[in-house]
């Protein structure tokens, strides 16, 4: 299913907008922050979910058109679920490269890797998303999941992933959104406001701060067509969008111009 909801249905997680201050979405605190929930980020997500992250990423995957020999690239691919998937679904051809900023991340996304997705076809490697450490036009897919909304400057993320595509890659963006069916609308922010902070916390101990930046994160964050119009002033065309579970989450995708549409 193709969405195409405007902005002013969107009702935001937090009370309003104009009531939340300005996140800090600085690189060090976000970085430091999952420094410290790295060793439980696993299983605080399949909690939090209900283990529906794990069929999220799978629809991600199942999205993907990967062809043989070009490389693909997860940005702030943490500890590497995306990644790792990306990498069981491709032909043995195609190297599947993790990126992103926090080493405590990725040091458990290398312990994942299972012999069937072994250093030849993955290899996760240190960067910040907002100056990707690769040319330009190297990758048949770029994609994030759960990580663009971190990003301190959200577009120059998107420009970056867009950049390190080739000319007609796919660019694939899964993030949180926001339900608008009355009734979850309102069972969603009440579970995001109040239940999944205090399990968040209980759960992270020494980070308290950790679980209620994820609703204010996701709160403040555009989703649906404000996000797909992001996308497209990053350069991408053909965007399109998918909420799945009701709108809790929504994958997005573009594709690079190739010379002669841009
Ligand atoms: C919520 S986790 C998502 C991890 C993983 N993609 C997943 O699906 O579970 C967000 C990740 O984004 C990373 N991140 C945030 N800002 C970043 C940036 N500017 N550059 C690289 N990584 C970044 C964080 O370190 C963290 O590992």
């Amino acid at each position: 299913m193709v969405a195409s909801v405007t902005d002013h249905d969107k009702q935001p997680i937090s009370e309003t907008r104009a009531d939340t201050p300005t996140l800090d979405k600085s690189g060090s605190r976000v970085r430091e922050m999952f420094r410290q929930i790295a060793p439980r980020y696993d299983a605080m997500n399949h909690l939090l979910s209900l283990s529906i992250d794990r069929y999220w990423r799978w629809r991600t995957v199942r999205q993907l058109r990967i062809k043989e020999d070009l490389p693909v690239l997860d940005t702030c691919t943490g500890t590497g679920d995306l990644a790792i998937a990306i990498a069981k679904k491709s032909p043995i051809s195609v190297s599947v490269i993790g990126s992103d900023f926090c080493h405590a991340m990725l040091e458990i996304a290398r312990r994942k890797r299972s012999p069937k997705t072994s250093s030849e076809s993955i290899e996760f490697i240190e960067a910040d998303s907002q100056a990707l450490p690769f040319p330009e036009n190297t990758f048949q897919c770029v994609t994030v999941a759960f990580g663009l909304r971190n990003v301190t400057d959200t577009d120059q993320g998107l420009r970056e992933m867009t950049r390190v595509s080739v000319p007609g890659g796919q660019v694939v963006v899964l993030e949180f959104s926001q339900p608008r069916m009355i009734g979850l609308k309102q069972l969603y922010g009440f579970y995001f406001r109040n239940v999944l902070p205090r399990i968040g916390q209980w759960f992270a101990r020494n980070d308290k701060s950790a679980y209620t930046y994820l609703p204010e994160s996701v709160g403040q964050f555009p989703d649906g067509q404000a996000l797909a119009d992001r996308m497209i002033a990053a350069g991408l065309r053909d965007v399109q969008f998918t909420p799945l579970t009701f709108g809790v989450a929504t994958i997005y995708q573009g594709t690079k111009p190739t010379d002669g549409e841009a």
